[in-house]
């Protein structure tokens, strides 16, 4: 198998080298191009089940290259890079007649550094240097026990450039989690590939060749309706009880909680940022003001850079509207020491500072907040930079 996809890339090159044309006669004549139209397996797993990096997929379809630029996110994006995203040819295929992902369907992200910021064109962001590697493979075959059957995969060495030759699938918890809870199909981040929703079952034909190339504009209740998750699942139910806390800066339960936020006794912490900023989360909407609080726990814990932050931390952030008045509150307080997956962590978020009721989410392991928040040192995502 690894031998196969050697001779093929080695074939596509030579034929890449001598142009389509001499191609074209040689295909007719020997067996290989048969070898091409027939092959549907893109991935190999070695014998301790790790994936053997794939080598052809620059020859894939390619689907879109998002970028979080450090400019963008406060001078520290969690992935600072280009995106540039393949999927292998059959699966787009099958995506295309089926709107699914079929059992085998391999993406690849290949990680670019953002290079010049500046070009004849104008001022932008320029791709750079290939920096790192990463896949995604959708197998109930290969991989029964990852949720969805997706299994994330890097081959990344920031330390040495130098690619691994294998890579081990990441616990749910690293990948998955945030995939599931906020791409929009089946794990997959189509909502950032207009190559692949354009596609969704489209059925024969090319998508490419329509004519219209002006986005229809959705009513806010059909966004609604495509932002709202089926009950069953809703990633904002607690998954774990709350423990009662014997002392606590921040309470954790609802009616001494809402009555701490509204007396603002939290902006007596020492360490908090000093001024409003625009959130690069999505509290109340995505680049609206926010404003950080940590108590002595957590700022000490954060500042000696621990992984994993004592019993008793809270972080209580300050939402507000275009207007810059005050909107709600996010809090975090940690109820126990070891994190859990975030279990560990109780979570609120109130959008109405009047009205207790109005809230996102309240309860210990909220998957909703996770989601986000698992990148984060111990699930604290702001910089602690601003703190110190
Ligand atoms: C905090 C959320 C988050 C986490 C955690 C996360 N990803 Fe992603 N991932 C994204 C987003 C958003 C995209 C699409 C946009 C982009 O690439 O910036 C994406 C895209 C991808 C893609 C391209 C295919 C697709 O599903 O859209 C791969 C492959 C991928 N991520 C691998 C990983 C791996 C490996 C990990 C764990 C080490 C990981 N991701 C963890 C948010 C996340
Ligand atoms: C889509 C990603 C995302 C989701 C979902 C999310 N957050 Fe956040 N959160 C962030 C980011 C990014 C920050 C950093 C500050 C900022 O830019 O707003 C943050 C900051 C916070 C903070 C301040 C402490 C810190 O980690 O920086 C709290 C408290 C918080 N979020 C609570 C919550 C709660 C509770 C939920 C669930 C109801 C939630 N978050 C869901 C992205 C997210």
């Amino acid at each position: 198998m690894k031998m196969r996809s050697k001779t093929l890339a080695s074939g596509l090159a030579i034929c890449l080298a001598m142009g389509l044309l001499a191609c074209q006669p040689q295909s007719s004549n020997s067996s290989e191009p048969e070898t091409v139209s027939k092959k549907t397996s893109f991935y190999e797993l070695d014998s301790t089940g790790a994936l053997i990096r794939p080598t052809d997929y620059r020859t894939w379809v390619f689907v879109g290259t998002p970028v979080t630029p450090n400019d963008l996110n406060n001078g520290k994006a969690p992935f600072p890079e280009f995106h540039n995203v393949y999927i292998d040819p059959v699966s787009y295929e099958h995506y295309k007649a089926t709107g699914q992902w079929r059992e085998g369907t391999i993406l690849m992200k290949e990680l670019v550094s953002v290079g010049t910021k500046a070009a004849v064109s104008g001022n932008g962001y320029f791709m750079g240097e290939f920096i790192g590697l990463e896949a995604t493979i959708k197998s109930a075959k290969d991989f029964p026990n990852e949720p969805g059957n997706w299994a994330y995969f890097s081959f990344t060495n920031p330390e040495t450039g130098i690619l691994a030759e294998t890579g081990n699938a990441f616990e749910a918890a690293s990948c998955n989690s945030c995939h599931e809870g906020n791409a929009q199909d089946d794990f997959v981040f189509t909502q950032y590939y207009p190559v692949l929703s354009a596609a969704k079952g489209y059925g024969a034909g090319s998508p490419e060749n329509v004519s219209r190339r002006t986005a229809e504009k959705k009513s806010p209740s059909a966004v609604a309706q495509d932002q709202s998750m089926d009950d069953e699942n809703d990633p904002w139910m607690a998954t774990a009880p709350t423990p009662e806390l014997a002392s606590s800066d921040v309470p954790v339960k609802l009616d001494p909680l809402f009555a701490y936020l509204q007396s603002g006794n939290y902006r007596k912490f020492k360490y908090q940022e000093s001024e409003n900023h625009p959130s690069i989360g999505p509290h109340t909407q995505l680049g609206l003001p926010v404003r950080v609080y940590y108590n002595e726990t957590i700022a000490k814990s954060l500042l000696d850079g621990q992984k994993e932050h004592p019993k008793g931390s809270a972080v209580v952030k300050e939402m507000f509207d275009a207007d810059n008045i005050l909107a709600g509150w996010a809090v975090m307080v940690k109820t126990q020491d070891t994190s859990d997956g975030g279990k560990g962590w109780f979570w609120y978020e109130g959008i109405s500072v009047s009205d207790k009721t109005k809230m996102a989410a309240i309860g210990n392991g909220v998957p909703g907040c996770q989601s986000c928040h698992t990148i984060g040192s111990d699930m604290v995502r702001s910089n602690v930079s601003a703190i110190q």
